[in-house]
């Protein structure tokens, strides 16, 4: 008896649930700072529009009222030929929960929930160098735009990139390559981008000296000692070939000389017992 009557308390806060849940899930919406959102529910012949708590324009008999307010004096519309309900030169403030009503249906009333969020576009981002020697510093400045998100792209790939944030914001970026960088500023309602391309300065290995001027002398003192080398070694080398010429031709008669005294001792060595050494073999040996 105590687990039914438990189950059915269950069944009931979960039907409880479901229903909330679906109540609290308005539609999202999104605007533009000064231009207009037009709901996505049209009413034809009865029907409110209702922000928070405060009914803002009632549609009765096909006849459209906007009531009295302050906030939007002169800004809520009803298109008669499509039954759409809107809101002109949206601002920051009209961020919020709106209802539409529909009784077009006098039976029963429909209810339409929405969730409006009013966002500032984005302008360009400037991108300005902050430092112009390897590493080079490049800045982006978002200067206008709510809900950003910042990103710094090398040739079209990802680097880095914000959380959502308010404009002004900043994001520097170290520059190692002379490459294509482009920042991108966007957000639900807008998408801005500025692309540089920086100097060999910024690469890696930055040559200090690159004017032609000296280049030309490097080539020029490059081409001399490199001749100058050769010319020594040509010299040294016949220098050497010739000593070395000499040097050997002296050895050589020497030890032909050892290599005789040698043999010698060593026909006697081997007591008359192996093959005597003929002069024939004397030559196979060496
Ligand atoms: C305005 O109403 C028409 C007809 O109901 C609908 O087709 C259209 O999508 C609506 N416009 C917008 C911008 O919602
Ligand atoms: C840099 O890359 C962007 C996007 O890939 C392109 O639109 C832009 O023209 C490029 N800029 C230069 C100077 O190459
Ligand atoms: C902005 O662009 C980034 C990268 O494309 C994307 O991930 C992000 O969802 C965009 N932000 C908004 C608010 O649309």
């Amino acid at each position: 008896m105590a687990t039914h009557s438990f189950r059915k308390i269950e069944y009931l806060m979960t039907s409880l649930l479901v229903l909330a849940v679906s109540f609290a899930l308005p539609e999202k919406l999104q605007g533009t700072m000064g231009d207009a959102v037009i709901f996505p529910s049209a009413v034809r012949k009865g029907g409110s529009l209702i922000n928070g708590f405060t009914t803002i324009g009632k549609v009765t008999n096909g006849q459209f009222t906007a009531l009295p307010n302050e906030q939007f004096r002169g800004r809520v519309q009803w298109d008669s030929s499509t039954g759409n309900l809107s809101i002109t030169g949206l601002k920051m403030g009209d961020s919020g929960t709106y209802e539409i009503l529909n009784n077009d249906d006098e039976t029963k009333d429909k209810s339409f929930q929405y969730h409006l969020t009013v966002y500032v576009p984005v302008l360009a981002p400037s991108v300005i160098v902050t430092h112009d020697e390897h590493p080079c510093k490049l800045l982006c400045t978002v200067g206008r735009g709510t809900q950003v998100t910042l990103s710094w792209y090398r040739e079209g790939e990802s680097l880095i990139h914000t959380p959502l944030v308010n404009a002004p914001y900043h994001l520097p970026v170290p520059v190692y390559e002379n490459e294509n960088y482009t920042c991108v500023a966007n957000n639900s309602v807008s998408i801005e981008m500025t692309s540089v391309t920086l100097g060999d300065e910024c690469a890696v290995k930055s040559q200090p000296c690159s004017d032609s001027d000296n280049t030309w002398l490097i080539v020029v003192v490059a081409l001399t000692s490199i001749m100058m080398v050769v010319s020594l070694s040509v010299a040294a080398y016949f220098y050497f070939k010739d000593e070395r010429h000499l040097t050997c031709r002296r050895r050589r008669c020497q030890s032909q000389g050892q290599e005789m005294t040698n043999i010698n001792g060593l026909h006697q060595a081997n007591g008359g017992e192996g093959v005597p050494l003929s002069p024939e073999n004397n030559s196979q040996v060496q």
